[in-house]
């Protein structure tokens, strides 16, 4: 499968069968202006919860490529309300069998409320088993120690994890979150956004080398194969 960077937290995924699309924030952005929003192909669309740097262009995205928006009951129900009618809500603890493979949604500890300030439910992440590989999405979320239960229960691949501190985990608690999820190829997210989340990038990259970790922080715009 094909994973493309388009800034902050959002990523596509090419599967075989499907494209996804996670936590959308782009024409807001000021590091992914070259990416042309009114091309990003969309069938589903998967969002951790309701703060704008997640969900600024969902409603454009989603209306353009009618993808189906995949989040908890609360989010959904809010793009329900603006036309969105392909939707699928969950909650966190709860997996569902999508054509493209399974998601589960899994606890982040955050906040979430949406852009006009309508409660958005909890935060959440997402554990994705799409063609024999197992993802973490963690979404905006500190460390926690219910992390470990990622990896009792699952064995994940490859894990997109918050990097920029602040807001969220920062790159010792991500190293830290790696351990507790038992994987060694972390993705970067959430840094360099805004000026309360710029990061060092050499420093974390390091940081993750040190405990024989990749932490792959991919150009906005470009994709890699996995
Ligand atoms: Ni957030
Ligand atoms: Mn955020």
């Amino acid at each position: 499968m094909k994973i493309t960077y388009y800034g902050h937290s959002c990523f596509g995924i090419t599967t075989k069968t499907s494209s996804l699309l996670f936590d959308p924030f782009i024409r807001p952005n000021e590091l992914a202006k070259k990416i042309e929003v009114d091309k990003i192909p969309c069938d589903y669309m998967l969002i951790s919860h309701g703060h704008e740097d997640h969900v600024a262009d969902a409603l454009e995205i989603a209306k353009r490529t009618n993808s189906r928006i995949v989040s908890n009951f609360e989010i959904v129900s809010w793009f329900e309300k603006q036309g969105i009618n392909q939707i699928h809500p969950m909650n966190i603890g709860g997996e569902w069998n999508f054509d493209f493979g399974s998601v589960r949604m899994v606890n982040a500890v955050h906040s979430s409320v949406l852009p006009d300030g309508t409660y958005g439910g909890n935060p959440g992440g997402f554990l994705l088993n799409i063609e024999g590989k197992q993802i973490y999405y963690a979404g905006d979320t500190a460390l926690h120690m219910d992390m470990k239960l990622i990896a009792e229960l699952w064995k994940p691949d490859i894990a997109f994890l918050p990097i920029g501190d602040n807001f969220t985990m920062g790159i010792n608690d991500a190293r830290i979150a790696s351990d507790f999820i038992d994987c060694n190829e972390i993705i970067g997210m959430h840094y360099d956004t805004f000026p309360y989340i710029v990061i060092d990038r050499e420093k974390a990259i390091q940081t993750f080398k040190k405990s024989n970790k990749k932490l792959t922080l991919i150009n906005i715009g470009d994709s890699i194969n996995f």
